[in-house]
């Protein structure tokens, strides 16, 4: 009977109505349940025919795979461009005068929340314009050192026991909180330059239909008008990556031909999205991306599209709601996102307790987008496990480092 019901419920639910059924479920953690399925074929068109040719894929498939993405997942970027004027708030040196530190606002028309700051540090007495590495970071800038020149954000950002955040306002002792995840010198001294900017300012990360960040900006919908494939907050963190390459272009200090992006967590997703849709990143890293990120969809082991949806609902495209439970019925897979990067480099790093993420699904989705990478003759994508938990150490980093010095 309850099934019943429950179909009936489903029958009368119009699609993106943001039913999640599957809230209460158990999460799958055991390879045995992984229900079979069989995944889109990345070279295969919507109608069946196969791309023979690189002028196929790159005129016909992938802006059919971009789209379909946009339509189903992450919702459509509005396309219109905005003036956004770039100041500069600050510019000091940093560790012991072998760094510069600037700190550098780009102030968006009708954002209704304030500039997103990007803060750059860069190699000082660097031969020529340096490659960087682009990584949007969850808690504000400050938060990445503890230096105290670095401006306090005083955006909104969400609680955390012990990380001296009080009532979504960042205090003086959330300096330097997260540096455990950004080993800044260790980076400088490579020879790369470090851009980041708090996802937060580009758009706040909580539910409150739209109203905030760049959405308003940008003509976004909200509440009921809100279209099934209206772009969601993974959508506008990635324009924000792309409006800080824009800057990035002008920079003389920098190359912004050699930006590797880098993301973890949710903005891991963000940074393959990014990678996807702006071809200027010339090298696309994603940390423990799981779900809408590198794991395949279809396996629902750890988080699925159902929970995700549930418990964040502003991330992706209203449509994408109609999949909660229904993950065969999507008409891509997550290898398809990674090989919509190709031919340039992808690095999916994977952590063996995270399961959360699906670190067997993100190497399988790996594998499964390298056909499109040697179909262009280029390298495949590279998947990378590593021991230990959920986050971003500076053994990490030595990685990502090590990959953007073989392929930039
Ligand atoms: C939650 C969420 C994940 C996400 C992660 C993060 O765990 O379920 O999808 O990757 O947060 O961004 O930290």
């Amino acid at each position: 009977m309850r099934i019943v019901w429950y179909l009936l419920l489903l029958s009368l639910c119009p699609v993106g109505a943001g039913l999640s059924p599957a809230q209460d479920d158990p999460v799958n953690y055991d390879e045995a349940k992984v229900p079979t399925y069989d995944l889109p074929d990345p070279l295969v068109m919507e109608d069946g025919t196969r791309v023979e040719t690189p002028d196929q894929w790159y005129k016909h498939r992938r802006p059919e795979l971009v789209r379909l993405f946009e339509e189903h997942v992450y919702g459509r970027t509005p396309k219109q461009s905005l003036e956004i004027r770039a100041v500069v708030m600050n510019e000091c040196t940093a560790f012991a005068g072998r760094a510069l530190l600037r700190e550098v606002d780009l102030i968006v028309p009708r954002k209704p929340d304030g500039p997103i700051r990007l803060l750059i540090y860069s190699p000082v007495g660097a031969q020529n314009p340096s490659p960087a590495f682009l990584a949007l970071n969850f808690m504000g800038n400050h938060s990445i050192q503890p230096d105290t020149q670095i401006k306090l954000s005083t955006q909104w950002i969400r609680d955390r026991a012990g990380h001296g955040i009080e009532e979504n306002r960042a205090t003086e002792a959330s300096r330097g909180k997260l540096s455990s995840r950004w080993p800044v010198e260790q980076i400088l001294t490579r020879g790369y330059a470090l851009v980041t900017a708090y996802y937060g300012d580009i758009d706040p990360d909580f539910d409150d239909g739209f109203a905030n960040g760049v959405h308003p900006a940008l003509g976004s919908a909200s509440g009921a008008d809100r279209k099934p494939n209206e772009w969601g907050s993974i959508g506008a963190w990635a324009w924000g990556l792309s409006r800080a390459l824009d800057f990035l272009e002008g920079d003389a200090l920098l190359d912004a031909g050699r930006v590797a992006l880098l993301g973890h967590s949710r903005l891991g997703k963000t940074a393959l999205w990014a990678g996807a849709t702006d071809k200027r990143f010339a090298l696309v890293i994603s940390n423990n991306s799981g779900c809408g990120g590198a794991a395949l969809s279809r396996r629902c082991f750890g988080e699925t599209v159902a929970r995700i949806n549930h418990v964040f609902p502003h991330w992706f495209c209203e449509r994408f709601r109609a999949y909660n439970g229904r993950e065969s019925d999507l008409p891509v897979d997550q290898h398809q996102l990674i090989a919509l990067i190709a031919p340039r480099p992808v690095l999916i790093c994977s952590a063996e307790e995270d399961h959360w993420a699906d670190p067997q699904g993100e190497l399988l989705a790996t594998r499964a987008a390298a056909p499109v990478f040697r179909f262009l003759e280029a390298a495949p994508p590279v998947h990378r496990l590593r021991a230990g938990k959920h986050d971003v150490t500076a053994e990490d980093w030595t990685a990502y480092m090590d990959f953007a010095d073989r392929e930039l």
